[in-house]
């Protein structure tokens, strides 16, 4: 499993190029506008809406604390919040009816000094918590298809 999770992280930047096509369809609504590629039809249902998605963010968050490589980054993280910021972040994306109200990725990631390995390493540890869940390797690369353009505004190491 290990050697699949790592494929996914290294094709996540293939999947980012992929918006160029996705940016001629449908765009997502509101604040994902900022990165305007279209959810795969059903992705919202095949992630359990928005219980589904609030229960996978708060398995997340805990995981995301424990990783070796980026734990410390969440040391004074108010766990909850971050949750539900996630939750509301996905949902949207995925084409479900909740707004995700905070800051914009730039903003939220500003003077973190983010690499792409600690990018990668977000990556691989939602996998983690998807792959918990049972959610088909299919819908995970749909999700990470839509968070994958993401990069661009929150690593700041290059
Ligand atoms: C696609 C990748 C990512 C997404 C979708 C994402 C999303 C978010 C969101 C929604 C917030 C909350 C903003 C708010 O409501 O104030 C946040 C905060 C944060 N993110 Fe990210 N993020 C990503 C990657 C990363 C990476 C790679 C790191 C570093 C390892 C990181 C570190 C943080 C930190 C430290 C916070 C502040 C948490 C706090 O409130 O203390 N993020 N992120």
């Amino acid at each position: 499993m290990k050697h699949l999770i790592t494929a996914t992280a290294l094709t996540l930047f293939a999947l980012a190029s992929g918006a160029t096509l996705a940016q001629s369809m449908k765009p997502a609504p509101s604040a994902a506008s900022a990165y305007p590629v279209a959810p795969a039809a059903g992705l919202y249902q095949a992630f359990g809406e928005e219980a589904g998605i609030r229960s996978l963010m708060d398995d997340f968050v805990v995981r995301l604390k424990a990783d070796p490589r980026i734990g410390d980054q969440f040391t004074d993280t108010n766990l909850n919040n971050l949750a539900k910021s996630l939750s509301d972040q996905l949902c949207q994306l995925s084409g479900g009816p909740c707004v995700y109200k905070g800051p914009d990725m730039k903003t939220a990631h500003a003077d973190r000094d983010t690499t792409r390995a600690q990018f990668n390493a977000l990556v691989e540890v939602l996998q983690q918590s998807m792959d918990a869940r049972g959610i088909p390797f299919t819908r995970q690369n749909q999700m990470l298809a839509l968070l994958a353009p993401m990069h661009r505004d929150v690593i700041t190491v290059r």
